[in-house]
């Protein structure tokens, strides 16, 4: 059980955020990773949508065999969780708890800003987690629908891509947070724009937050692998160029990805 690997899917490329902060904090894990490429955009479906695939996506890792399961994606996190969880019988990692945990740690003055896709956001899945750890934290959430286009169609640091950007930070001018939490798991390669924008904001980067959950998790159960070598596999139920290229940004080297 030990040397199984841990299974990471998203709707699409950017759950390879959390696999490579997997691969820094965790080198002898062994990983396989599922991207929905064929039902990306999960962001704007309906929920009943969005549990479907998410299900069959965690059941695609399932029967490959793994030791436990991150849902790298805030999408089939805020509406899915709880019935992967009840479905399969493995721990379960969702992307939402450990970072709304560090944007609760990080925060000192209590105001917390949340950007992600408009799913994430309506499901108030980030206010739900963010009160419940602390009750006097104040939650502004912002849908930051187009953000997700453009960081796939290699826009990031456009001209036009900070034209929106800024006018999707406006939204946070009036409300003084000191935090915003990057709810969506593309963001964590747009962190420098932001930064540039908004360098007084600390920024919450779930996928190292996620990364570090699961650690805790292994260890707890006692399940850290003792291979010396990590296998990682990736497969996608579709696959562009487009893709190739951003998989390729987000490891850093090539990723050989298997059409399922
Ligand atoms: N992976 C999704 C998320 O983290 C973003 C892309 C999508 O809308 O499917 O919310």
């Amino acid at each position: 059980m030990k040397n199984l690997p841990i299974g990471v899917f998203d709707s699409g490329i950017g759950g390879l955020t959390v696999v490579k902060a997997l691969t820094e904090i965790l080198p002898h894990e062994s990983i396989i990773y599922f991207g929905d490429l064929a039902h990306l955009p999960y962001g704007s479906k309906g929920r009943n949508t969005v549990k479907k695939l998410s299900l069959e996506s965690a059941e695609f890792l399932y029967r490959k065999g793994i030791k436990l399961l991150v849902v790298a994606c805030n999408t089939a996190t805020s509406i899915a969780l709880e019935d992967i969880e009840k479905t399969f019988d493995i721990p379960v990692i969702g992307v939402i708890e450990p970072g709304a945990e560090e944007a609760v740690r990080q925060s000192e003055n209590k105001k917390i800003g949340v950007i992600g896709t408009t799913r994430t956001i309506v499901s108030n899945a980030y206010y739900d987690v963010i009160t419940q750890k602390n009750p006097a934290e104040r939650v502004f959430q912002l849908a930051t629908p187009l953000l997700v286009p453009l960081i796939e169609e290699g826009w990031i640091g456009h001209p036009s891509f900070y034209l929106i950007l800024e006018e999707y930070l406006k939204f946070f001018n009036d409300k003084e947070i000191d935090s915003i939490v990057l709810g969506c798991t593309h963001y964590p390669l747009i962190k420098e724009n932001l930064r540039l924008l908004r360098p007084h904001i600390k920024i919450v980067d779930s996928a190292m937050a996620t990364a570090r959950s699961v650690e805790k998790t292994l260890q707890e159960k006692n399940s850290f692998s003792d291979s010396l070598k990590a296998v990682y596999e990736f497969y996608a139920s579709d696959i562009s160029e487009t893709f190739i290229d951003l998989s390729e940004k987000i490891m850093g080297k090539y990723v050989d990805i298997k059409l399922t």
